[in-house]
């Protein structure tokens, strides 16, 4: 048992099963043991790898983004670059650099970096330190004023709940303890009333109203301030199915088997985020495909170019590329969704046809 499981057992003795959000918020983010809490899980030699740490070419297609929603957005100086959950920074080097095509942008931009993890805000300060961020814990403390957001892998760490059909109707899934006091997951916990009466006996429902909230957030700062946000993530249309999942070193591990030492995700559900954009008074795009949206910003060509100037790395390149843009690869697994302004055009990379039904 994890130093973390034995404080979590503890707190189930005293006070009973804890929601699996509970659980989650704890494994992650417990202030001396959490996975975000401790080193850098990222990368070859940690737990996983994302996007920008396959190659330099993502973060440039993003800072080409926000370019283009800058000059979209009437090119505001000052305006705020924000990027939620950083990691080692390597997107918003990457993403500023490419976006040096743009003096006037790098000029208005203050970079603000919402970051829970003091490991990686060490190693952002030392990547971005010509950007001179500012942090945050949270979206709330963000200043107002027009804002260009990006999160890549930050909304599936945020707790989910889960909620199963039973034969005695919903109940929310709990972490409990087993006959010999190890952690284990009971469904006996109150559901609130409005979950789908129809689905079969066995059906699992996840929310994530964390995210929800950070989503509401941006899309009230939006229709307030203007500017936009770009979210990406693995994930699917509405939250049914168990989607939790942890991984240590590159594995799939049991979920209770090492709170704090595994990190822990699940699916984003597109189809809430579009609805909280919609509460806050915005206007959601898509989600699309990530290699579909990636193409579109003009990753192909950038990718000649790399491999023309370095005609020796052009295998390790068609491996990435292939990496982020393929299908059964990132390129579908991974979407991207969008928030503006209601009535604004398609930002890069959306069409007239991915504008959120309501929008
Ligand atoms: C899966 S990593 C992704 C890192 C980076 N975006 C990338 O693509 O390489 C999740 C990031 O979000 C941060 N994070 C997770 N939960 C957070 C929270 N509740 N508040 C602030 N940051 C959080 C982590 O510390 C980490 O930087």
């Amino acid at each position: 048992m994890t130093t973390l499981a034995g404080r979590i057992a503890g707190r189930i003795r005293e006070e009973g099963p804890i929601t699996v959000a509970a659980y989650m918020a704890a494994a992650l983010q417990d202030p001396e043991d959490g996975y975000y809490r401790r080193g850098d899980p990222l990368g070859r030699g940690g737990d996983f790898v994302t996007a920008p740490e396959i190659s330099q070419m993502f973060g440039e297609m993003i800072g080409l983004w926000c370019v283009d929603g800058w000059l979209a957005d009437g090119a505001p100086d000052p305006f705020q670059l924000v990027e939620l959950g950083p990691g080692r920074g390597t997107l918003m080097a990457d993403a500023l650099r490419a976006a040096a095509i743009r003096p006037a942008f790098r000029a208005a931009l203050r970079l603000h970096l919402v970051e829970s993890s003091p490991g990686l805000r060490a190693r952002q300060a030392a990547l971005l330190a010509d950007a001179r961020p500012t942090w945050h814990e949270s979206v709330a403390g963000l200043p107002p004023g027009p804002r260009c957001t990006v999160a890549n892998e930050f909304l599936d760490a945020l707790p989910i709940h889960q909620f199963v059909h039973t034969a005695h109707g919903w109940r929310e899934r709990g972490v409990g303890l087993d006959g010999d006091g190890n952690l284990a997951f009971v469904d006996s916990l109150p559901a609130p009333p409005d979950l789908p009466p129809d689905l079969p006996i066995g059906s699992m429902v996840e929310r994530r109203p964390a995210a929800e909230a950070i989503v509401r957030d941006l899309a009230r700062a939006i229709a307030a301030c203007g500017g936009r946000a770009v979210l990406i993530d693995y994930g699917h249309g509405a939250g049914h199915g168990d989607t939790l999942q942890a991984v240590r070193g590159h594995e799939r591990v049991p979920v209770l088997e090492a709170p704090g030492e595994a990190d822990l995700s699940a699916h984003v559900a597109f189809a809430d985020l579009a609805a909280a954009a919609r509460a806050g008074g915005a206007a959601p795009w898509g989600p699309v495909p990530q290699g579909r949206f990636l193409q579109s910003l003009g990753i192909l060509a950038r990718a000649e170019r790399l491999a023309a100037a370095r005609p020796a790395a052009r295998a390790t390149l068609a491996a990435a590329l292939h990496r982020l843009i393929g299908a059964g690869a990132m390129g579908t697994l991974f979407k991207v969704f969008a928030i503006t302004r209601h009535g604004a055009p398609p930002p890069a990379g959306f069409t007239d046809a991915d504008r959120g039904a309501a929008a």
